[in-house]
């Protein structure tokens, strides 16, 4: 890869006269600029990635505070450590002070010193992402930056760590290398499989905070490949100590089953969403937002009875009266445990049909009938069953079967 065939990538990425005028305005302000990890990764892939990062010598605070005068975009966050998130639309940019860390044990937050760019790339994770091009303002881009080896690696699409003690410093790669092998389909180097499984052993990641490993896990079930990545977690041996018992086969399958079940739901418009039907298969609710883990957990405690009940279901009210009160994530799980087509028959007339079922006539309309009191609630709840049950086809059906029930109520009948 040559200086000038990493500059045409990146003059015709959509992102070019974006990374320009970052590398500008570094110039103007005395500091230097370059892109870095992901993004250059990926554009030597062939892929162009939305997500920026910028390592700076200087600060790179002000250098994205400059930048969000200039470009009309939003400072999101700016840290004492150097670090700044600047929004410009849905496009984000990360920035970073060039620096090196020292670990002063496993999982300890990094002690940061001020460094080079180039000096910058060898505390990162992977070969892959040690990658780095000065942004030169009007004289374009730098030399590709790759002092570990890193385009060798996209070649052979192998992942690979800078050092041996990288997991056990920073013990999110591990989860980070399992995400991106799955992603791009890269194997891990020999050595490279073999740390990250002594560093599995040595129960480093047990120390990472739980909002990391949260947010680390939420990374790995938003990729394409998530259950394969959960099938990697199973075979170095994190599936059980995060989730209880092992990964059994006919648990991948269920969890195979949640991305076509999402989309079933959400194509019908209800609110079911991977991450929280993932966390439900898995028994994880810390996976899903607390409240709704609190709101769900009675109908999931219930679902025994509910399959039973739908079993015995013979006609289309009884469903409705068995799924009414389930919450979309919970009838999502339901969905998905079903052992077969014939099981999930009635979730889906339920889905498609019968949660729409409206009677023709109002509470008011009703109460005008019958005489207002609690047997209007009653009397409508017979009407939805018959209406459900497909008894009512017209709105003068409706009303005479209001008044028969309402005549047969004032003789005592109901
Ligand atoms: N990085 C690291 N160690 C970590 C997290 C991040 O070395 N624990 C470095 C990597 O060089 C990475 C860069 O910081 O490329 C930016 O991090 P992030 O945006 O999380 O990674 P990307 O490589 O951009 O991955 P993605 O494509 O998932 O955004």
């Amino acid at each position: 890869m040559t200086a000038k065939d990493i500059g045409r990538l990146l003059e015709n990425c959509p992102s070019s006269s974006l990374l320009a005028q970052i590398g500008a305005q570094a110039r103007r302000s005395g500091s230097r600029a370059a892109v870095v990890g992901g993004f250059v990764r990926d554009l030597l892939l062939g892929t162009a990635s939305q997500d920026i990062d910028i390592v700076v010598e200087g600060s790179a605070v002000v250098l994205a505070r400059q930048l969000s005068g200039l470009l009309q975009g939003r400072l999101v966050k700016a840290s004492p450590f150097g670090t700044a998130l600047l929004a410009l639309g849905d496009q984000k940019i990360d920035f970073a002070a060039a620096r090196t860390e020292y670990y002063a044990h496993p999982g300890a937050l990094p002690v940061v010193t001020p460094a080079s760019i180039p000096q910058d790339l060898f505390r990162r994770d992977f070969t892959v992402n040690a990658l780095a091009v000065e942004l030169l303002g009007d004289d374009g881009f730098g030399p590709l930056l790759d002092p570990c080896g890193g385009v060798g690696d996209l070649g052979n699409r192998r992942l690979r760590i800078l050092h041996a003690g990288s997991f056990q410093d920073d013990p999110t790669r591990i989860f980070r290398a399992l995400r991106l092998a799955n992603r791009l389909k890269f194997t891990l180097d020999t050595a490279t499989e073999e740390l990250l499984r002594e560093a599995i052993k040595s129960q480093g990641w047990r120390n990472i905070s739980s909002a990391r490993l949260m947010r680390e896990l939420r990374l790995m079930f938003d990729e394409p490949d998530w259950v394969s990545a959960c099938r990697d977690l199973e075979r170095y041996g994190l599936f059980a100590p995060l989730f209880g018992p092992a990964l059994t086969e006919d648990w991948a399958g269920k969890l195979e089953k949640v991305d076509p079940a999402v989309e079933f739901f959400t194509g019908q418009g209800l609110a079911v969403d991977r991450i929280g039907l993932a966390g439900l298969c898995l028994k994880a609710y810390f996976l899903l937002p607390a409240r709704l883990a609190r709101q769900i957990r009675p109908a999931v405690e219930r679902l025994p009875d509910t399959r039973r009940e739908l079993a015995g279901a013979d006609r289309p009210h009884k469903i409705f009266a068995a799924l009414a009160q389930i919450p979309p994530p919970v009838l999502a799980y339901l969905w998905i445990i079903c052992q077969n087509g014939e099981e999930q028959r009635p979730i889906r007339r339920y889905v498609e049909e019968l949660r729409h079922v409206k009677p023709g006539l109002s509470a008011a309309q009703i109460a005008a009938q019958s005489g207002s009191g609690p047997q209007v609630k009653m009397l409508y709840n017979k009407l939805l069953t018959a209406k459900l049950d497909g008894r009512l086809p017209t709105l003068e059906d409706e009303r005479e079967f209001i008044q028969r029930l309402a005549a047969e109520s004032t003789h005592g009948g109901l």
